[in-house]
């Protein structure tokens, strides 16, 4: 051996050369035909292969999700996988409307004791595959292209007569080739194995044989493999017999893209493993390429709308870990760290609730999160980098208070100074905690005990309101009668009035107040600015069932909080 160092002992991928290529001026209009690899190709690959128990569970998990065609193992490869496919036959786990499959090496043995596993079931596919590629043929096999091929028209011949009683006896039986590699195999032998397949299980345009095209292992650009696909099915003769089937692996990490592109050089029916589990780097991920679709506004007929009961049951059967940053599904896609992006999610938020749009228009969220059934209280974490539109959009999208714009500038300092000191990013609930503290439940050095209001409207506006009350300053409680022109002005005076601690040099600014709901409670939610005596801002915070009640506490809220800081 004299192998060249480092990247010059690699072979180059060699293209196949295509004339008027037509794929790329295509789109992706419509759902492929959906087949889940996940108990095969999916099983196989994990270090604990799944049980009976598990491999049912995840079963039935594919067929609630809307999977039509599941591969369910590989029968004659052991015991085990025999065993699984007479219990999901003979325990009537398999709804009429799903089609089984079963993969085979195209060996005589093997077929015949794939054919004893399905029987009694009412659909099947019967998958059988050999590898076609240059090395393999060259490494593995030491054959020539006709040896090759005889090994895959023997098992077509022989397919094709068990299949004829089983059919007479009423199973709905088709028939999927593989050639294994196709992605390392020449374009035009690939063509003529396959249509040699297709002709010794005499495929007609009524009863067409699968073909599937993996990339057994990916070893080009997603491009090159639509040339090679657009090629391979122009080159085909009598493609009508075909349905043209992807099986995607993903070694060069683009194996949603090299589906895509397959997609647009004309498959129809795609292999595939929810979260992309597969041999060595996974297969190409279900969720990832459906979502894709349903982003593109193309219904995937998939039904991923509680994606995390779904990640769950995968990572409780598979023991395998769904990544953080997987498309989707991972913890952190729908979370913003960034201070510009949280600023612009909460605009867009604003705008779908202002317009009324029909459309999801939100920057930085490719997709609506309830959608896959996450929630937007995660959407943004706060750490200190957020900015101050951040914590103003958590207390919005997770609890419900709409803190005026004047305010979001103080409360954000705080949330910020806090983050600032633990060192990490603040969870929502940490935030709300931050806000309860510092608005309300601010030390209450005064304290509105009770009042009443009498009010006295003319015509036009104007009008004449008496407050009555009783106002606790340090814990003692003393009668506080004020007059105004409305509620807040006649407030204003009567703790101007107070016998002790009478209060002066405090502006009203604004006021804001809506209504917030926790369960079947409602109350009323105002937010006051003030500017306090040497002219700086202050906000409070007051809540109540009663509305005036709400911002009379908001007013003490901002004068107990001015206090507060001064200390
Ligand atoms: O990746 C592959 O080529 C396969 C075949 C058996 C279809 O899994
Ligand atoms: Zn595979």
């Amino acid at each position: 051996m004299n192998l060249k160092p480092g990247f010059e002992k690699y072979i180059p991928f060699t293209p196949q050369p295509i004339q008027g290529r037509t794929w790329p001026d295509k789109v992706i209009t419509k759902a492929p035909v959906w087949c889940s690899v996940d108990l095969r190709d999916g099983n196989q690959a994990l270090i604990d292969p799944m049980n009976l128990e598990e491999k049912l569970e995840y079963f039935h998990t594919l067929v609630d999700i809307g999977v039509k065609e599941i591969e369910i193992g590989f029968p004659s490869a052991s015991e085990t996988e025999y065993e699984i496919c007479r219990e999901l036959i003979e325990g009537h786990h398999i709804p009429d409307d799903v089609t089984i499959q079963v993969l085979v090496q195209a060996r005589e043995h093997l077929i015949r004791k794939t054919f004893e596993a399905i029987r009694g079931a009412k659909n099947v596919i019967l998958h059988f595959y050999n590898s076609t590629s240059t090395l393999q043929r060259k490494v593995v096999f030491h054959m020539d292209c006709p040896g090759i091929t005889k090994i895959a028209t023997d098992a077509a011949d022989l397919i094709y007569e068990m299949a004829q009683p089983v059919i007479a006896e009423g199973m709905n039986l088709r028939y999927e080739y593989s050639p294994e590699s196709f992605m390392g195999t020449e374009m035009d032998y690939a063509v003529e194995i396959c249509a040699a397949v297709l002709d010794h299980l005499h495929a007609t345009a009524e009863q067409p044989v699968i073909l599937n095209l993996p990339t057994t292992v990916e070893n080009c650009m997603p491009n090159q493999f639509a040339d090679m696909l657009e090629y391979f099915i122009r080159s085909l003769p009598g493609r009508e017999r075909a349905v043209i089937s992807l099986h995607p692996h993903n070694d060069r990490g683009t194996g949603v893209a090299t589906t895509e592109m397959g997609l647009l050089a004309g498959a129809e029916r795609v292999e595939a493993t929810l979260f992309g589990n597969g041999e060595r780097t996974g297969n190409v991920d279900m969720v990832t390429l459906a979502m894709n679709m349903y982003t593109q506004g193309v219904d995937p007929e998939l039904d991923f709308r509680d994606i995390n009961k779904i990640r769950d049951m995968y990572e409780r059967c598979t023991k395998m870990k769904v990544g953080e940053r997987q498309p989707y599904v991972g913890e952190l896609v729908f979370t913003a760290f960034s201070g510009s992006h949280q600023d612009a999610i909460n605009k867009g938020m604003h705008y779908m609730k202002e317009s009324g749009t029909d459309m999801w228009e939100v920057p930085y969220l490719p997709i609506d999160p309830a959608d896959v059934g996450r929630q937007y209280e995660p959407i943004i974490r706060i750490n200190s980098q957020s900015g101050k539109g951040g914590a103003a959009f958590v207390m919005m999208q997770s609890f419900g208070y709409d803190l005026p714009k004047a305010m979001h500038a103080e409360f954000g300092a705080v949330v910020q100074k806090e983050s600032d000191r633990v060192g990490k990013e603040l969870k929502p609930d940490q935030i709300f905690a931050l806000f309860d503290q510092e608005y309300l439940s601010v030390p209450k050095t005064y304290q509105l005990e009770r009042h009443s209001f009498l009010e006295d409207a003319r015509h036009g506006d104007a009008s004449w309101v008496v407050f009555n009350g009783e106002v606790g300053y340090h814990g003692k409680v003393m009668g506080a009668r004020g007059e105004g022109n409305g509620p807040i002005d006649a407030f204003f005076n009567a703790l101007h009035d107070l016998p002790e601690g009478h209060i002066e040099g405090y502006q009203f600014v604004d006021y804001k107040e809506h209504a917030i709901s926790t369960g079947s409670d409602t109350q009323a939610v105002c937010y006051i600015h003030l500017k306090d005596p040497e002219g700086k801002d202050v906000f409070g915070v007051g809540k109540s069932h009663n509305i005036s009640r709400a911002s009379l506490r908001a007013i003490l809220c901002a004068i107990n909080r001015s206090i507060y800081n001064e200390k």
